[in-house]
């Protein structure tokens, strides 16, 4: 008799329904309708790329740690102690194979297909598996110099796109441009240039802001405002324009658009759709890298994201209705709703339950969203644009642009408690127990001021946890100070000034361009102080 049927057999025996495995967190399974779709997109790319001179190779899923130009590798040891791990890109691992197995005089044009892994930010529900096809043109230098092999990546990508349907906007930044400016420039300096923050970056990269729109306008409008030494970077993007020829039209030029990674060394791209927030295809030039693994070779390279592409028809793309602006339902609505003024919607609509609204003037449309989810929305392309807290997009994280920081909005982010807290004595005996909503930005905040803590997460009304002794300290917003007032707390520390910011979906950036500049210069003209 099958144990299945034996009412005897001891039931811990079988995995109750609640331990069926799924897949793990951020992997995916994919059905049958899944993988013929994809199956098929990595077909038809990988018969373009063929076409164009590319030939497929195979590359290990597992390679030694360093390999790889991002850092968020999923590592494991293996039995020998060896720090292994999933690759998280291609391009590292097919510069190790040309570098140790291709002849030094050959150039080498390879393409290549499958997953990759990268260690991700699990409660905003980032995928960690991603699916992609690339190719990369490696100790090729054609008699015009890089821009003849930049040109030949960039018209097979859009190609390739093009054979599955998608007409995608390109844009062109410059990696030598950046470190021409700014050497050698720090990863937080380069991620926040990727996300258009402008009040961290060093005063030599902010023209870089401000340069972006169609290719031959801001190219010269660069080399007329930039100094001498971004003229050889600029150059370059000037010579792949010209490269390009009938096929530059509707390309764009934008200085701050860089890859996270340092070691991009030339021309940096990257191709848009509508309704997804990454980019479809991205890559770059990237000498030197080659070199890691042996005989230096000049290399350049595209990767598509077969996941995005897969993605686009499930999110309703951008048209060219009203610009969609995800508005805060908690204290910063009421700045943001004057600042827009006959674009905000009625005072009827806002007073009604309904979470989509309409604005005043057909110019936008309003998602209603709690402020810790505004981010989701505006990564994911449900909307547009939003205002968000930089206490609130710090503490969640998103991948947005954040090209306007708004003077409303203003709190400070403080360590409070009862007037005699005393951290020290508290220290010699225990840890401190700190009760916040702003669990990550405390740990930060706390492990720098070198105070060890025990973070105890608040949904709200955070000043219980001291009155009632559940906590020493909290960590939390003060505005006007009431709240801390009327329950007899003081702030004994700042921690972090937050001020309003209006966040923007990269896609709707690029492909909404007129609409996301509208938007930006009404709130920006309304916050400033006549
Ligand atoms: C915020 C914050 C403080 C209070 C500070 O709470 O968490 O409690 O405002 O403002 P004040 O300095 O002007 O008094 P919120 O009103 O958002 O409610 P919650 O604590 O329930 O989240």
């Amino acid at each position: 008799m099958g144990a299945l049927a034996d009412d005897t057999a001891d039931d811990t025996s079988y995995p109750p329904p609640m331990m069926r495995l799924f897949p793990a967190d951020g992997t995916v399974d994919r059905l049958p309708d899944e993988a013929r779709a994809l199956r098929l997109i990595e077909g038809t790319l990988v018969g373009v790329l063929h076409e164009h001179g590319y030939a497929e190779v195979v590359v290990p899923l597992l390679e030694r740690d360093g390999v790889w130009a991002a850092d968020d590798a999923v590592r494991l040891v293996d039995r020998s102690g060896a720090l292994l791990g999933l690759r998280p890109d291609f391009t590292g691992s097919v510069a190790r194979l040309v570098a140790t197995r291709w002849p030094a005089d050959e150039a080498a044009c390879v393409s290549y297909r499958g997953t990759v892994f990268r260690e991700v930010d699990n409660h905003r529900g980032e995928r960690r598996q991603r699916q992609q096809v690339g190719f990369e043109r490696i100790g090729s230098r054609g008699a015009a110099g890089d821009a003849h092999d930049d040109v030949h990546v960039l018209r097979t990508a859009r190609r390739a796109l093009h054979a599955i349907g998608v007409d995608a906007t390109l844009t062109l930044g410059s990696a030598a441009v950046v470190e021409a400016l700014c050497p050698q420039a720090a990863p937080d300096v380069r991620a926040a240039l990727d996300a258009r923050d402008g009040t961290a970056l060093p005063p030599s990269l902010c023209a870089l802001l401000t340069l972006h729109g169609p290719a031959k306008a801001t190219l010269a409008r660069a080399t007329a405002t930039l100094p001498p030494s971004t003229h050889a970077a600029l150059a370059g993007l000037q010579a792949i324009v010209a490269g390009l020829g009938d096929e530059a039209h509707g390309v764009v030029v934008d200085l701050a658009e860089v890859r996270p990674w340092s070691w991009y060394s030339g021309a940096v791209f990257s191709f848009t759709v509508d309704g997804v927030a990454r980019a479809v295809c991205a890559g770059g030039r990237y000498d030197g890298v080659v070199g890691r693994f042996g005989a230096d070779r000049p290399a350049v390279g595209a990767t598509i994201d077969v996941d995005a592409l897969l993605e686009r028809p499930t999110i309703g793309a951008a048209g060219p209705g009203p610009l969609r602006v995800a508005l805060p339902k908690g204290r910063l609505q009421r700045d943001v709703l004057r600042a827009l003024g006959a674009q905000a919607p009625s005072p009827e609509a806002l007073s009604s339950r309904a979470l989509v609204l309409p604005g005043g003037d057909g110019t936008l449309s309003f998602l209603l969203v709690k402020d810790p989810d505004i981010a989701a929305y505006v990564e994911r392309g449900v909307a547009d644009v939003g205002v968000v807290g930089l206490d609130v997009l710090r503490e969640r994280g998103g991948d947005v642009l954040e090209p306007l920081d708004l003077p409303f909005g203003r709190c400070r982010l403080c360590l409070c408690g009862r007037p005699d807290l005393a951290v020290a004595s508290i220290l010699s005996r225990r840890t401190l127990r700190v009760a916040t909503k702003y669990p990550k930005l405390t740990r930060q905040a706390l492990a720098a001021r070198g105070l060890p803590a025990e973070v105890i997460p608040m949904q709200g009304s955070v000043e219980l946890a001291v009155v009632s002794g559940l906590a020493d300290a909290i960590v939390d917003l003060v505005e006007t100070g009431a709240t801390l007032r009327e329950n007899g707390l003081v702030a004994h520390d700042e921690l972090f000034v937050s001020t309003a910011r209006v966040v923007v979906n990269r896609a709707a950036f690029r492909r909404r361009a007129a609409a996301v500049d509208a938007f930006l210069s009404a709130l920006a003209t309304a916050a400033t102080p006549a």
